[in-house]
């Protein structure tokens, strides 16, 4: 089942008098319930692949649908309901607020979420049920980023979207994190989309594309997942 497609997807910044194809007709699908890794060297074109997916960002031409609809064409109140119902964003730096405690934190993550998951289940999966009342300055690297997950998380999106969520953490916690991300897409069959530099987390896709220069150099269907606690960082 597809979830996503980009037709001909180009993304052209003007600045001054350059002209950056940060994304240059790119073709894509991506099935739901897939794990997808998006690899390639800084300036490829991952983020802004993100921002083209998540409807931060509209392409300069082209086609992009979820759930065989066009977001590339919808006004802001349509793309912010488009944000709110379906998507959940982790990224490098934890973004968590630092005068609220863990459970405060992840409980921000289920407003105005339809169907939310049960926090305190949530917070037993991240490991951090007995860590919920304390604040982020009290956390290390790997436990903020598993409270930014469970944040994430807890409005049941079906996509998350993840910009180099071990960017910070050692080889470790990075596991761990992955891992976890791992066992979210098996329970709730959230499509997880990874963007990073590292190819060990490649094996634990289904999907591996890779990128430079604004194209799509490879599409690779992993037939053996790697459980990524087995993962060996490159
Ligand atoms: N807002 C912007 N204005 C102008 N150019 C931009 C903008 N955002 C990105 N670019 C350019 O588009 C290209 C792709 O950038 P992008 O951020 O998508 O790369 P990336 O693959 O995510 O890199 P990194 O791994 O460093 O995060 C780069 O050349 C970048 O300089
Ligand atoms: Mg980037």
């Amino acid at each position: 089942m597809e979830l996503y497609k980009l037709e001909k997807v180009s993304k052209i910044y003007h600045v001054a008098n350059e002209k950056t194809h940060a994304l240059d007709h790119i073709d894509l699908n991506i099935n739901k319930g897939e794990i997808v890794v998006i690899l390639g060297p800084s300036g490829s074109g991952k983020s802004t692949m993100l921002n083209i997916l998540s409807g931060i960002d509209n392409p300069t031409s082209g086609k992009v649908f979820f759930d065989n609809k066009r977001i590339d064409k919808l006004n802001e109140k349509e793309l912010t309901n488009y944000r709110k119902d379906n998507l959940g964003f982790i990224f490098q730096s934890y973004n968590l607020i630092a005068n609220l405690n863990v459970l405060e934190n992840v409980e921000l993550g289920k407003e105005l979420a339809k169907e939310p998951l049960n926090i305190k289940d949530l917070l037993e999966l991240v490991g951090l049920k007995e860590h919920m009342k304390k604040y982020p300055y009290q956390l290390s690297g790997g436990q903020m980023q598993r409270v930014a997950i469970a944040r994430a998380v807890v409005k049941n999106p079906s996509v998350l979207f993840c910009d180099e969520p071990t960017g910070a953490l050692d080889e470790k916690t990075g596991k761990i994190v992955l891992s976890l991300l791992q066992e979210i897409n098996q329970k709730y069959h959230t499509t997880i989309i990874i963007v990073t530099h590292n190819p060990s987390i490649a094996l634990m896709a289904n999907t591996v594309v890779k990128m430079n220069s604004g194209r799509i150099v490879s599409i690779t269907k992993n037939k053996d997942i790697a459980r990524a606690l087995d993962l060996r960082w490159a």
